[in-house]
């Protein structure tokens, strides 16, 4: 039964940033099918008030605190997660950040280093972490969060474009050096959605129709509306699927080069 593939009972994921947003609504998507989640981002208590609504809807969820930035929290967020649960099926590098907004002329060193840090260099060392157990248990599923941000260039966030595009081709290298061990790994790249990293385009009404215009169906996205991809890359019903990013943006990408009348 095809249906059958999209059960991810007995799976458990790590979701990075999982407190709101988008790593939220994924989490919650996962666990709808069975998962049992770890809901994770840098406040312990963000996440327990998380995996307890979780719990009180009759889901499998555990809460672990961990800054992706930092090492310590890494290591401590996998072998919590061994200790516990055994084993780690689906890692979804979730937590992103954009802290500068300017020309790339001016962008400070710190908090190039820091979007950086946060948004891929975390990503690719809690992938080594969680690789040789997948490897040993016989496959897993990464999925990096990108953007669209990661495919087309911004005038205004130069640092934010270069850690997403670089996220996008770190699951192309690990796809190709871990397709052997059955580990998958693939990237998502939302367009506009709304939650608090967005806030900063959408808040404005006059700006927010500025950024939408292009967007073939008029509107930004809710975070849920990301979490049926995230349900499908995380299990076997995308079991020939690795190495690929996949646009989930409203038609924004599709903008045309030419105005519309
Ligand atoms: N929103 C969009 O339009 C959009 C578009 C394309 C891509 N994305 C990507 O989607 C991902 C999620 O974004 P979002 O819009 O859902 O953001 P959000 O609503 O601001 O949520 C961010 C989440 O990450 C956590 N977090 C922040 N810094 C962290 C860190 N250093 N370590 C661990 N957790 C951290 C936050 O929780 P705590 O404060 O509790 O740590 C929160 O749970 C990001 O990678 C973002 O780049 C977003």
């Amino acid at each position: 039964m095809i249906k059958e593939k999209f059960d991810l009972k007995n799976k458990v994921a790590i979701i990075t940033g999982a407190s709101k947003g988008i790593g939220k609504a994924m989490a919650r998507g996962l666990a709808e099918f069975g998962a049992t989640v770890i809901v994770s981002s840098r406040k312990q208590e963000a996440v327990d008030q998380v995996a307890q609504e979780f719990k009180k809807l009759g889901f499998s969820a555990d809460s672990i605190q961990c800054h992706v930035a930092k090492k310590d929290d890494r290591i401590k967020l996998v072998e919590k997660v061994i200790d516990k649960h055994g084993k780690i099926d689906i890692l979804i590098n979730n937590a992103g950040t954009n802290p500068y907004f300017g020309p790339i002329s001016k962008m400070p060193e710190n908090l190039y280093q820091k979007t950086m840090d946060i948004n891929i260099n975390s990503a690719i060392e809690l992938s080594n972490l969680v690789y040789p157990y997948m490897k040993n248990q016989g496959g897993g599923s990464i999925i990096h969060i990108s953007s669209i941000e990661g495919l087309h260039p911004s005038p205004f966030m130069a640092a934010y474009n270069i850690s997403k595009t670089a996220l996008i081709m770190a699951g192309k290298n690990q796809s190709i050096e871990w397709g052997k061990y059955n580990i998958r790994v693939n990237s998502i790249c939302p367009g506009y959605v709304k939650t608090k990293l967005s806030a900063a385009l959408l808040e404005n009404e006059t700006s927010k129709k500025g950024f939408l215009k292009n967007v073939s169906l008029g509107r930004e996205s809710t975070p849920d509306e990301m979490a049926g991809l995230a349900v499908f890359l995380a299990s076997d019903a995308s079991s020939y699927m690795t190495g690929t990013s996949i646009v989930n943006d409203g038609g924004l990408m599709n903008a045309p080069l030419i105005p519309m009348q």
